[in-house]
């Protein structure tokens, strides 16, 4: 028996976020990150809700952390909102996600993405990093009422956020169709968000506006898939080194996904073929498709400027020598690898290391 469930309204388009308006709040707690404060759209957005009291939050830094989420949910309880809307990228939402949990209040979620990014306004998934582990908090009162994709809130994205968060996406829909929990629904939606993304990505990278829109859907589709399917070994690693690396998300998944596909290859070659024929990369045997897959997703990468490896995002393999077996011992326990299709070892994880890592 296989079960799929998108417990969130979606609402998309340019604009969307004047929904905001039917849902007849009437106290908005509005979390969102410094720089969204600072642009005054935290306050234009929160009141398109026209509510008789408004709170923004802004205590909200990358990777959030217990701490910042303890303080929020003091804050949040104080206020006692009947609506609480998150503004900004997989941090504030996944922030604010867990504040909502850990208050026990009973409100109606909104999460408005500002990035194509982390798929956050429809999962089960909280990040919240404890003494430099990235820890991924997992249950179903954490995924959100209302998803409000405005594409108006994309157009000033900086082209290396596009790059970072977008590599995001294609790791989710990567990952979520050759999990161990994939089905006919979750496979539909990984292989349309990946060959949508793939479309998008480098056109949005360039500055291409239109694409904003079809980019952010990708990435809302590839989280549907992700959230009932799984995710894999690619976002065990990035979260166990971006806890202790503090390098972005997305980055990590840069450097990794194309060994992950290589090692994972064996196990997982139809599901990749068939997600990479969809998006035109080509390959008729299975073998020669996912080799395409893994050389595609290589030149992409070169062509949105980012890292190939460790070394070229910044860290040195002195910095790395003593961390690794911590980094060995965190991706091991997160739960990303239990749908990994290949079973995740020490010495599966110290080989991707050890290639990803660079001179
Ligand atoms: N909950 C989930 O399902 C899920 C899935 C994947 C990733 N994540 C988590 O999400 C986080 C990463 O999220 P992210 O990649 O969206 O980045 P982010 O939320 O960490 O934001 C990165 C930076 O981009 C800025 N920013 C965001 N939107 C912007 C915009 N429109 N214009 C200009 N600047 C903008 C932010 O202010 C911030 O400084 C990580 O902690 C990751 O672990 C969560
Ligand atoms: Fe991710």
């Amino acid at each position: 028996m296989k079960e799929f469930s998108c417990r969130t309204r979606i609402i998309s388009g340019a604009g969307a976020c004047g929904a905001l308006k039917e849902l007849n709040s009437r106290r908005v707690f509005l979390v969102s990150d410094p720089f969204f404060e600072k642009s005054g759209k935290a306050s234009q957005i929160a009141a398109l809700s026209c509510a008789d009291q408004v709170k923004i939050y802004s205590a909200v830094a990358p990777d959030p952390t217990v701490e910042q989420v303890a303080r929020g949910t003091a804050a949040l309880k104080a206020f006692a909102p009947d609506t609480v809307v998150a503004l900004g990228g997989g941090s504030a939402m996944d922030c604010a996600k867990a504040m909502v949990y850990f208050s026990g209040l009973d409100v109606t979620f909104v999460a408005i993405p500002t990035t194509s990014g982390s798929g956050s306004e429809v999962t089960d998934f909280a990040i919240v990093t404890c003494e430099g582990v990235k820890h991924p908090l997992i249950d179903d009162r954490l995924c959100p009422n209302v998803a409000i994709l405005d594409s108006d809130l994309l157009m000033e994205l900086p082209a290396k956020l596009i790059a970072d968060t977008g590599f995001d996406v294609l790791a989710h829909a990567l990952e979520a169709c050759a999990a161990t929990g994939a089905n006919a629904i979750t496979g539909a939606l990984s292989s349309e968000a990946f060959a949508s993304a793939w479309y998008a990505l480098p056109r949005s990278y360039r500055g291409e506006k239109s694409v904003r829109l079809q980019m952010h859907e990708a990435s809302c589709m590839a989280a549907m898939a992700f959230n009932d399917a799984g995710l894999g070994l690619c976002h065990a690693m990035s979260h166990a080194m971006g806890g202790i690396l503090h390098l972005p998300h997305g980055r990590l998944n840069a450097i990794l996904l194309p060994t992950v596909v290589q090692v994972n290859g064996s196990a997982a070659g139809s599901s990749y073929a068939a997600l990479a024929r969809r998006a035109g990369l080509g390959g008729s045997a299975e073998v020669m498709a996912v080799r395409n897959l893994k050389n595609k997703l290589i030149a992409l990468r070169r062509e949105l400027n980012l890292p190939a490896t460790l070394t070229q995002a910044g860290i040195s393999r002195e910095q790395l020598r003593p961390v690794t077996e911590q980094i060995v011992a965190a991706t091991l326990a997160d739960p990303c690898c239990m749908t990994n299709p290949v079973a995740v070892t020490g010495e599966l994880v110290r080989k991707v290391l050890t290639e990803v890592t660079g001179l």
